[in-house]
């Protein structure tokens, strides 16, 4: 797949190594989530518990992450999930599932896309320039009791250009934007953990007592549901790193390097965030965290630790455009890889000759982020996301185990350790968490879903094989076969 373009017009290029992967899969997950869902999820939810929360949730993304690396070795193809589905099990439920990364990537880059404007606007706001918020907000939201209502704002600008402005860089080549995703990824490591080395002397434990605040009768309000519902909640904090198993086909190293990115990027993510949410809920007390930028409002609480709200505000800002960016990047290869499978037209695996980028998927994608960030606020996004991909992370754990007793002898250059543990404990958690999301999430999702089988019937069906090609060649290939050379 490394041939020139004149040979294939859907060849992307082979250049992205571990280091890229990994710092790629940390530039997906660290994000939103941390800077902006954690002080929410603590305040309505779990309170200091929030840690636990984060334990649950990061246990749920390790296994389901053992099972994708699994997957992601033997099908070293771009789709990440979605491929994986369609060689375990079949046409439709890889339907399902592609479908549902749509929510996990593109409707997670607007998500993104409005937590970073609002930490850009309250940058702006420290170096003396105010934004009209009505020109900075979304129109709509949502309210359980009155449905749709209009917030009294226009439009969220800062997000709908921060979509086409990645957009473009997206298409004109990844290996650039790699690099410079590379640094955004530094930027962002060293902001968080300078509020945790920093805040980590400034921590009162008054802030922790009680640890885990008592149920007020409502489930999920406080208490063990309570931790279970932000476990849901900042789940979306995790969301991305499997982006490193979409870049499959632009991986050297594909065998090797896939299951390095996922462990690697997982693994600093969860300690950063265990150690985040303690001091944020050791700086300020829970119930003050509320707000759209609780790292930098936590860290301002403390006058010695002024001169690092600036820096938190900026890091946000950098931070969370490396996620919108991958997040894009992800649902352009993503529909890359369902139009090579017949789901959807052929334009959109059609690479441009010069850039070598999938045109019209990124153009695709980036209009409609475009106009969710610019329409609907980050909870109601985030939830969405949240609840699509714990969906395909359920059918990844259930798609590695059935392929272990359909396929034994298939090679598996990474194996999940314990499998039999693992997978069911990755399904099962996963599951609660979904159990823990809202009721109109689930009516969303039901919406989505009956959309996208609408599509399908509609496209896909005339045109998909019942079985990968790729599969079939993935099977039949020997273990020593070289990297970059199965599809
Ligand atoms: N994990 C990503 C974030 O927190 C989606 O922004």
């Amino acid at each position: 797949m490394s041939a020139p373009t004149a040979a294939d017009p859907t060849a992307l290029k082979r250049h992205l190594g571990p280091w890229t992967l990994t710092a790629l899969g940390i530039g997906a997950v660290i994000g939103g989530g941390i800077f902006v869902i954690t002080g929410t999820a603590a305040a309505r939810f779990a309170g200091p518990a929030i840690v636990i929360s984060f334990v649950i949730s990061g246990m749920g993304c390790l296994f389901a992450g053992l099972c994708y690396a699994e997957f992601a070795a033997m099908y070293p193809v771009a789709g990440s999930a979605y491929s994986y589905s369609y060689a375990a099990l079949g046409r439709s439920t890889a339907w399902f599932v592609g479908w549902n990364l749509v929510l996990e990537y593109l409707v997670s880059a607007s998500a993104v896309a409005v937590g970073w404007s609002g930490y850009f606007v309250g940058f702006l706001k420290s170096l003396g320039i105010a934004l009209s918020p009505a020109l900075t907000g979304a129109p709509m939201t949502f309210s359980s009791s009155q449905g749709l209502v209009l917030t009294g704002a226009l439009i969220n600008l800062p997000a709908i250009g921060l979509v086409l402005l990645l957009s473009t860089f997206l298409i004109v080549g990844v290996r650039e934007t790699a690099r410079a995703n590379a640094v955004m990824v530094a930027i962002k490591i060293t902001v968080v953990l300078l509020v945790i080395l920093f805040g980590a002397g400034h921590i009162n434990v008054q802030n922790w007592q009680p640890f885990i605040p008592a149920n007020t009768g409502t489930f999920g309000h406080y208490g063990w549901s309570g931790i279970v519902a932000a476990a849901g909640l900042v789940f979306f904090a995790y969301i991305g790193f499997d982006a490193v198993s979409v870049a499959a086909q632009e991986a050297r190293n594909p065998q090797r390097d896939l299951p390095v990115g996922i462990l690697a990027s997982l693994l600093v993510c969860t300690v950063l965030y265990i150690l985040m949410a303690l001091v944020l809920t050791g700086l300020a007390s829970y119930r003050t965290l509320d707000v759209a930028d609780p790292v930098s409002f936590a860290v301002s609480q403390i006058p010695a630790l002024q001169w690092l709200t600036i820096v938190v505000e900026f890091g946000a800002t950098v931070g969370l455009a490396s996620v919108a960016f991958v997040g894009l990047y992800g649902q352009s290869r993503i529909f890359y890889a369902m139009a090579r499978d017949g789901f959807l037209p052929p334009v959109f695996c059609r690479v441009h000759p010069r850039f070598r980028t999938p045109v019209l998927g990124t153009v695709v994608t980036g209009t409609i982020a475009a106009l969710l960030a610019g329409l609907f606020p980050i909870e109601i996004l985030s939830e969405l996301v949240s609840i699509g991909t714990l969906c395909a992370f359920s059918v990844v754990c259930v798609g590695v185990m059935l392929l272990r007793v359909r396929e034994p002898n298939a090679p598996r250059p990474f194996r999940t350790p314990l499998v039999w543990v693992v997978a069911p404990a990755g399904l099962m958690i996963c599951l609660t968490m979904m159990y823990g999301l809202p009721a109109a999430t689930w009516a969303r999702l039901g919406i989505w879903t009956a959309v996208g089988f609408a599509i399908y019937f509609g496209y896909g069906v005339f045109h998909a094989a019942h079985r990968p090609q790729w599969q079939a060649e993935a099977s039949a290939a020997p273990l020593s076969q070289g990297a970059g050379r199965r599809d």
